[in-house]
């Protein structure tokens, strides 16, 4: 835990869950981490895998290709979706439990027109492939093509009051088929946040896919939010309230260890997490380490949302 951040790798990195855990078994009596699934163990003992089956997107318009992308296997069977499991391998077989249809996202708060929206009319928005980079505050890294439709667009039709400064994000939890909090080490449900012109930027998407398919449960069906340029824990899955507010809102990982996980959470390798350094990353099915860029790549995009603040403070 007081680990030099300058010299340890990715690899070594105590993982977010197992770290909790821990501290849940002292606070609770439970002991929630089943998986010590670290890098260099997932490289060598590659679990069995779900094999996923979803239906296909009708009419999504093609994005350019930067990167190579992920295999969708990896991308499906390597997880953080703590209401269902803290161990990554753990979280696509539970989520299978998971309903997704009916499902209702309501989107209300500063707002002239409150609406409560079915998953098949949100799924009538023109949806894009986008293929970003995500980059886990843990230090791994992947190449995903969502499928999906700017934010700016949903919050356009509930017209955003002029009182609204930020947005609030709320999953889906029922208890019947999820951990309770003291399992899952985080307070439940999982709730996110983003500054109003960080939601409003074009690069924020709410991913209804993965390749040019309906998301997989585990990754956050039918529809999660996903911010390119921070921490994968912003990136909220299976979303069913949006709530546009005057005040920050809390955030999941925020209330669980406030400093280490701050509301901004932009990637960002010149600030360490306490417990370990931020500027390499282990990409997803590679063997070495890659530099890992400020604002995940996407600083010539979005460093202007940041002008003028001190990225040090808001981590
Ligand atoms: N959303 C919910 N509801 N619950 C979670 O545990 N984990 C977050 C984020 N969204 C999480 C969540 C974290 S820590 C990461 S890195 C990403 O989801 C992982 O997304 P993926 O499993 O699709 O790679």
């Amino acid at each position: 835990m007081d680990r030099s951040d300058k010299n340890t790798t990715p690899d070594q990195i105590t993982p977010e869950h197992v770290y909790l855990s821990r501290r849940n078994f002292i606070r609770a009596g439970v002991f929630a981490g089943s998986a010590f699934v670290t890098g260099s163990i997932y490289q060598a003992f590659r679990p069995r895998r779900e094999t996923v089956e979803t239906a296909p997107i009708e009419n999504v318009s093609a994005s350019s290709v930067g990167e190579q992308a992920t295999p969708f296997e990896e991308i499906a069977n390597y997880n953080n979706y703590y209401e269902f499991s803290t161990s990554k391998s753990g979280v696509a077989s539970r989520a299978k439990a998971l309903l997704t249809r009916p499902w209702a996202v309501t989107v209300d708060g500063a707002v002239a027109k409150p609406q409560t929206f079915d998953i098949e009319d949100i799924l009538k928005i023109e949806q894009e492939e986008r293929i970003y980079r995500f980059r886990c505050v843990e230090a791994w890294s992947m190449v995903v093509p969502w499928v999906g439709f700017p934010l700016a667009k949903l919050l356009a039709m509930v017209e955003p009051a002029s009182n609204a400064r930020y947005v609030a994000f709320t999953s889906h939890y029922d208890p019947r088929i999820m951990s309770s909090p003291a399992v899952a080490g985080i307070d439940l449900p999982y709730v996110e946040g983003l500054r109003l012109d960080e939601a409003m930027h074009p690069l924020t998407i709410m991913a209804t896919g993965l390749y040019g398919k309906l998301l997989p449960n585990q990754n956050g069906a039918p529809l999660r939010l996903v911010v390119p340029w921070k921490y994968g824990f912003k990136s909220i899955k299976s979303v069913v309230k949006i709530t546009l507010t005057e005040n920050e809102p809390p955030t999941t990982w925020n209330i669980a260890a406030p400093s280490e996980y701050g509301f901004y959470s932009n990637v960002n390798p010149d600030v360490s997490h306490p417990r370990w350094s931020q500027k390499k990353e282990r990409r997803l099915g590679e063997t070495g380490l890659r530099d890992t860029l400020p604002f995940n790549g996407y600083g010539e995009e979005v460093a202007a949302l940041y002008d003028g603040m001190d990225l040090r403070k808001y981590f």
